[in-house]
């Protein structure tokens, strides 16, 4: 089964494949509100200290494990420490991203949604901000939406490593970068914008707390697609004689620099609008629309189609990503369950769809259903995010660094990564996990 596996066909494709795991919902509609709430250019700079002190050993720690055992999760732990209890953790990372591709494929159908509004030109007057919660709170608008994005997911993966998945990156990944670059252009030229510029480039430390870090440690994780196995499966597509360290360095720089062009791109239109950077996560869906609504009383046509560009570049951005998820579990189907892919990709967009509805579901008819505080979608989120993500992170760090021969994972870094992956990445992780549990 493994000798016929696929793989990416050059560096370039697997950077592109794996940079669309990492560039999406999370650099555009995360980042940008969580930069607004926590203190700008203070937050961005914790952030890129959380990418290169823990991040980047846990992207190169799942690559280096992906690479040497040519499977995907299950299998890589079975091939490496056959017997061992590790196989719990390949467990885990089948389960976890398919747990945050069910909600995340919710929000893929927001833009869906959004993007259909666009190309209609609806957002071209001014009172559409009460829009996204009348939408998102409906039935059957976002269940339809959910099913649309999913099952999108679903034909790129069936078409398998080298023909869906590579191909879709390699071409979206680089329109991504020219689309947030449009964007940025038109937003950072709007009258009032200089003040958004300040804001990300002046940093506020006194918002700056043990929550802020834990949340932009977190955010890290999260768009670098990290502790879940997508990383590592993608990374069991790559070449023996592929460098790694040049295609995670490659990855984490294109994702930084895309998050950034993000914040450039958002928060320049929301000072604009003189609408409060903080808004939290409705901050895409609800001030984007209202500022493009605005602009439209002037410039109808070129806010219209800088809408329709927004959109079509959220749901890129979101596509590329959710099919890293659906191929990590598909992997392990085909691999460990000899499923045929065609099932495989069934039986994952049964489950994820399922759940998906509840998550949906989570913002109307069953808002009041609450577990520690969070609806479904929420709690969903926090569990993946704060537990699922760095306890990953730190198994395997400590798996690569502790467990595995050390000449094997030497010869793919250098002395300095070894150490962030051995020391630093996991115990930094845990200080957080803890600091976030007592706090
Ligand atoms: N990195 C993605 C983003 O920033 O939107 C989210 C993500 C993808 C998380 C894949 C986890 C994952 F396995």
């Amino acid at each position: 089964m493994a000798n016929n596996r696929e793989n990416f066909g050059s560096r370039f494709t697997a950077v592109m494949a794996m940079a669309g795991s990492a560039i999406g919902l999370g650099n555009i509609w995360r980042f940008p509100y969580m930069v607004g709430q926590n203190g700008g250019a203070a937050f961005i700079i914790i952030y890129l200290l959380a990418a290169l002190f823990l991040s980047l050993p846990i992207f190169m720690a799942e690559s280096i494990i992906g690479k040497a055992s040519h499977k995907s999760t299950f299998g890589a732990m079975e091939t490496l420490a056959p017997g061992t209890k590790w196989k719990w953790l390949g467990l885990i990372t089948v389960a976890s991203p398919l747990i945050i591709m069910s909600y995340y494929s919710v929000v893929g159908g927001w833009s869906i949604e959004f993007l259909f509004k666009s190309l209609a030109f609806k957002f071209n007057s001014p009172d559409v901000t009460s829009y996204f919660g009348n939408f998102i709170s409906s039935t059957w608008g976002p269940l339809i939406c959910h099913t649309l994005f999913l099952a999108s997911c679903a034909i790129i993966v069936l078409c398998g490593v080298t023909k869906g998945i590579e191909k879709f990156s390699k071409i979206t990944t680089p329109l991504l970068f020219v689309l947030i670059v449009v964007i940025m252009a038109y937003s950072c030229t709007l009258p009032g914008a200089k003040a958004g510029i300040t804001y990300l480039l002046k940093p506020d430390f006194s918002k700056i707390d043990a929550q802020a870090v834990s949340m932009a440690v977190g955010q890290s994780f999260f768009s670098l697609s990290l502790g879940v196995g997508t990383i590592l499966t993608y990374a069991s597509y790559i070449k023996k004689e592929e460098n790694l360290l040049a295609t995670g360095l490659g990855t984490s720089a294109f994702d930084l620099l895309f998050a950034i062009i993000a914040g450039f791109a958002i928060m320049p239109a929301v000072f604009a609008a003189g609408i409060e950077p903080g808004a939290g996560p409705g901050l895409i869906f609800e001030t984007l629309p209202y500022i493009f609504g605005k602009m439209g009383v002037h410039t109808p046509v070129l806010s219209g189609l800088i809408a329709i560009l927004f959109f079509v570049t959220i749901l890129f951005a979101a596509l590329t990503s959710a099919i890293s998820m659906y191929e990590t579990g598909v992997a392990y189907l085909i691999e460990q369950k000899n499923f045929s892919r065609r099932n495989a990709v069934l039986v994952i967009f049964a489950g994820c769809w399922a759940v998906g509805i509840l998550c949906s579901l989570s913002f109307g008819p069953l808002a009041g259903v609450k577990v520690l505080g969070e609806n479904i979608f929420g709690l969903l989120d926090k569990f993946a995010s704060n537990i699922l993500m760095p306890l990953g992170g730190i198994l395997f760090t400590v798996f690569v660094g502790w467990k595995m021969p050390k000449p094997q994972v030497r010869s793919e870094i250098s002395t300095v990564i070894y150490y962030l992956i051995k020391y630093v990445a996991p115990l930094g992780i845990l200080a957080i996990m803890i600091t976030q549990f007592i706090g």
